[in-house]
């Protein structure tokens, strides 16, 4: 979906630090960021080694709390929410990928999308209803569903994560470095997939090394040493689905 940015942000970092303190060292790895994510919206965020893109995302996913500045969610001060509230209201509203799939080996592809659903206690029959339609979305075939996600190939068990983290439809899919263990090929299909999800009006945040993926997305924020340096429109010409 061409995004349209409304007037209210669905997520917005006010000043936003991140300390991270391990013995005597601390580690500043966001510095006073200013963020605001809208619906609709298919960003991605660049930036070198350390940068603090992470970081970044876990902030923008409710993942870890700011060390100073304030988070707001649709609105809402997330701050006031304790940890119980705040991990219900990532497990509802977000969905993540990783670089790694994060898929669980011993369970059937059926059973890794269906996990985000059992807690919320849906019945069985909505929940392979639901399953059907994340795996369809993704572009994914009802024949992986029985298989173990090793039997598949790295581009289709990428898909399968992303499946997992929009089967319980999300307000805003985040995604680390989700090219990053995968061949071009594979690479194009997972952002196609994005691209896909992105027009059915998904709001994707996808963190990237790799300028050909962050050339595919809308909008490109670039981040070096935990502070946002700049605002970039895509180069489509040098991005992955526009090579052959
Ligand atoms: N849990 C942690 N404890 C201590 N320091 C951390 C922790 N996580 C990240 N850091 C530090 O914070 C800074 C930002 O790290 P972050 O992981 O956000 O970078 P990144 O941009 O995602 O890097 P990469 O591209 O390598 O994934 C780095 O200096 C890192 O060493
Ligand atoms: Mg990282």
């Amino acid at each position: 979906m061409p995004s349209q940015p409304q007037q209210k942000p669905i997520i917005q970092l006010v000043d936003v630090y991140k300390e991270y303190r391990v013995g005597t060292t601390s580690t500043m790895a966001l510095k006073r960021v200013n963020f605001q994510v809208f619906r609709g919206q298919l960003i991605a965020i660049m930036g070198p080694s350390g940068s603090g893109k992470t970081t970044l995302l876990n902030m923008i996913g409710l993942l870890d709390r700011p060390t100073k500045g304030k988070i707001f969610f649709d609105g809402f001060d997330v701050s006031r929410l304790d940890d119980k509230a705040l991990a219900n209201l990532r497990n509802t509203k977000l969905g993540f990928v990783f670089q790694t799939f994060n898929l669980v080996n011993r369970l059937s592809v059926f059973e890794n999308i269906e996990l985000p659903l059992i807690p919320r206690g849906i019945p069985r029959n909505v929940r392979a209803k639901m399953v059907l339609e994340a795996i369809t979305k993704v572009g994914g075939d009802e024949s992986w569903l029985q298989k173990k996600p090793n039997q598949l190939s790295g581009g289709q068990q990428q898909r399968v994560a992303i499946a997992r983290a929009i089967v319980g439809k999300p307000v805003v899919l985040l995604a680390d470095e989700p090219t990053g263990n995968l061949d071009r090929a594979s690479a194009k299909v997972v952002v196609e997939t994005f691209l896909s999800l992105n027009n059915a009006g998904h709001t994707i945040i996808v963190v990237t090394h790799d300028p050909e993926v962050a050339n595919c997305m809308e909008k490109i924020y670039v981040i070096r040493d935990g502070e946002i340096v700049g605002e970039f429109m895509p180069n489509k010409t040098e991005s992955l689905i526009s090579k052959a």
